[in-house]
């Protein structure tokens, strides 16, 4: 290639390098596969390996992915939202490779850097999100994430919340007074699925792999969501001052006996064959696994080698990761399903003859919407690649034109819903097509169901196998028929006895008491999550001034955009709602604030950004609805613009002492009442 050419390819390749750098640790959205990333970064090392002259200083082979989000894309323009600080040694990637004889030549190199005999650590690579944790006298400290591997984003009180990292360490098993340790977040298959069909209930977004599922989860913002999500936590480098090991393997069953968790899967390996024997046991036995690895990770086991090995700018010289290629089949793709789900949307499904593939046999994989079917050009009788995408649902990669006969159909997604038959809408930014029949379309109804009785929305003792039963029998249809349901109705479902009728009764009055904000979240009116529905409740206090309210006056509240206000205001102009919700109201349902909740309403704080930090006699975030409630805007970092900030017990001293530098008025809780004639 000539340098010109180079020159060329370089840009772009450092471009696309960016870009999905920026999706998959910001946005948490990866587009191409970590196999595919990798090609991409090998074509780049080779272009700057055969022109030297040509290699950035800022080239994406020089440094690490960033997970800072400079200000919070997904929320939309929010400044930060955790506290930075500066890793005490830069948190390093690995450098990868694919093959066996390239682990060779890391061998080569470690062997030529070293006098004396040494051994390997050979352990799994987690699939998760990089944490480095310091305890200083038994007690952690701070938890910070990756970053852009200078400074990184502290979690400490997310991190707090998952189960297997200690708040302190074993009294007395002689750690030293301070120590770094890192290692990773990962969450386990179970809680992926688990979160992910929660996430379809309430309209959002599944995480592609429980990966992203990790890292997402491990940036919320709200520690108390963290708990729920089942992360764990596994840790593989040790960093202390006075040294309490010879070896690496020895430092991490020190670590161990402190209370630490650290993975019981690591082997020490004392040649390359025994590294290869590691490698290929565990390529087949990570599928019993319950949770994602994606290779192996080979270090110098001795730390007096490793630290004359050292570090180039980007990883290690002292370990490298094997990374496990993606396993495919390739098999024919007979026909396909377009499944509508509950929220309407049409997933195209394809039927494939079945073929073995990581263990299990594989007969259906998404095809994910009509975009992809368009890029792949498939066609139905055509041979594909299937691949497990995030080690689960298995995705057809690509088709393979070899095989491709003369019996070909064209593949045509439907332009009208498969189950209802009503015209189906793409919004502009929105890759899936949707049936907009939601009040008739049956998968839709039950969904609206499933998502009512919800334990974050009503709270109803019932699953998805009762309301399927009970719309089977045409006993539910809207969300008010629920509440008509009488003990004799419900004796005539399957295995249904006097004692699940007389739960299911207790439950559905019990659900009277449910909160408005809870309540106003269970109608499942599209784009309303958790959060958003709590605060539109406080902001106008009852569903009557909601229905009614303007669409300038929806987007005044900060979590509130476009697209969910156009679904309000679509929602309340439908009689046929209005009506069900006025029925749930005469059957006693909470349709207002509770009045020793609702916030006082006015202008007083309009234009004002206020920073609330600490603990008050009221939780946090009702402290920021009354902000929003009164006009004014809750930051979440100290800035010039910050009008005042409200600080409570325990407020955090990064924040006030930038407050104080910055001459932001500082008041307490009462000052703040004060001022919104609270009290
Ligand atoms: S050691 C100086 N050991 O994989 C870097 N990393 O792709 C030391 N990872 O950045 C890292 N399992 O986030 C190490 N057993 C393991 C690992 C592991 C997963 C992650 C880690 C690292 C990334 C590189």
């Amino acid at each position: 290639m000539k340098k010109k050419e180079a020159e060329k390819r370089i840009v772009q390749l450092a471009a696309e390098l960016e870009r999905h750098n920026h999706n998959y640790y910001v946005l948490n959205a990866p587009e191409i596969t970590d196999f595919q990333y990798d090609l991409l970064m090998m074509e780049l090392q080779q272009l700057e390996k055969m022109f030297p002259e040509l290699l950035r200083k800022d080239s994406p082979t020089q440094k690490v992915g960033s997970d800072i989000l400079p200000y919070n894309e997904i929320a939309g323009s929010l400044p930060r939202q955790f506290e930075q600080y500066p890793h005490r040694y830069p948190m390093l990637s690995l450098s990868n490779t694919y093959s066996l004889d390239e682990l060779s030549s890391f061998n080569e190199r470690v062997e030529k850097g070293s006098a004396s005999p040494y051994t390997f650590s050979c352990e799994l690579k987690f699939d998760g999100t990089a944490i480095c944790l310091t305890y200083k006298n038994g007690r952690l400290m701070r938890a910070l994430t990756r970053g852009d591997g200078s400074v990184g984003d502290d979690v400490t009180r997310n991190v707090l919340q998952i189960p297997s990292v200690p708040e302190t360490l074993k009294d007395g098993s002689g750690y030293p007074d301070e120590f770094e340790i890192r290692g990773e977040i990962y969450m386990p298959y179970k809680a992926f699925d688990k979160l992910n069909r929660q996430r379809e209930i309430e309209e959002e977004q599944p995480f592609a792999n429980p990966r992203n599922a990790a890292a997402g989860s491990l940036k919320l913002l709200d520690p108390k969501l963290v708990k729920g999500r089942g992360l764990e936590c596994t840790l593989y480098h040790l960093i202390v001052e006075e040294p309490v090991a010879a070896t690496h393997i020895e430092a991490l069953q020190k670590a161990s006996s402190w209370g630490l968790p650290v993975s019981g899967l690591v082997k020490e390996c004392i040649n390359l064959d025994e590294v290869n024997e590691y490698i290929n046991r565990w390529d087949s036995e990570r599928k019993n696994l319950p949770y994602a690895t994606d290779g192996i990770v080979v270090k110098v086991n001795q730390l007096a080698l490793q630290a004359s090995l050292g570090y180039t700018a980007k990883s290690p010289r002292w370990a490298t990761a094997y990374k496990f290629k993606p396993e495919e089949a390739l098999t024919k793709l007979v026909s396909i399903d377009y499944q509508v789900g509950r929220t309407g949307a049409v997933t195209p499904v394809a039927n494939l003859e079945p073929v073995q593939l990581s263990g299990t046999k594989v007969k259906r994989a998404s095809l994910h919407n009509a975009d992809q079917m368009q890029l792949l050009d498939i066609h139905i009788g055509d041979y594909v690649y299937v691949e497990k995408g995030g080690e689960i649902i298995p995705k057809i990669t690509r088709v393979e034109p070899s095989r491709r006969g003369f019996d070909i159909v064209e593949a045509v997604f439907p332009s009208h819903c498969p189950v209802c038959g009503a015209p189906l809408v793409r919004d502009e930014d929105e890759a899936r097509h949707f049936c907009p029949n939601q009040d008739n379309c049956p998968p839709q109804i039950k969904g609206k169901f499933i998502h009512f009785i919800g334990r974050k929305a009503m709270g109803i003792n019932a699953g998805e196998a009762t309301v399927e039963q009970l719309y089977s029998k045409g006993y539910i249809r809207e969300l008010s028929d629920l509440y008509k349901l009488t003990p004799e109705l419900l004796l005539t479902l399957d295995k249904w006895k006097e004692k699940s009728v007389s739960n299911f009764i207790e439950s559905l009055s019990k659900s009277r008491e449910v909160p408005f904000e809870r309540v106003l979240f269970a109608l499942g009116i599209r784009h309303i999550g958790e959060t958003t529905a709590k605060s539109i409740a406080m902001r106008f206090g009852d569903i009557w001034s909601i229905s009614m309210a303007t669409r300038e006056e929806l987007l005044e509240i900060d979590d509130v955009g476009a697209k969910l206000a156009d679904s309000i205001l679509s929602y309340f102009s439908n009689p046929l709602h209005m009506r069900i919700i006025k029925e749930l109201e005469e059957y006693g349902l909470q349709m207002k604030v509770d009045s020793g909740k609702k916030t006082v309403q006015s202008d007083i704080l309009k234009g004002m950004t206020i920073v609330i930090s600490g603990n008050f006699s009221i939780p946090r975030d009702e402290m920021k609805f009354l902000v929003e409630a009164n006009g004014g805007k809750a930051g979440s970092s100290i800035s010039g613009n910050t009008a005042y900030m409200v600080a409570g017990e325990k407020c955090g001293p990064a924040k006030l002492e930038k407050a104080l530098k910055l001459g932001v008025q500082i008041i307490d809780e009462t000052q703040f009442f004060e001022m919104i004639n609270k009290i």
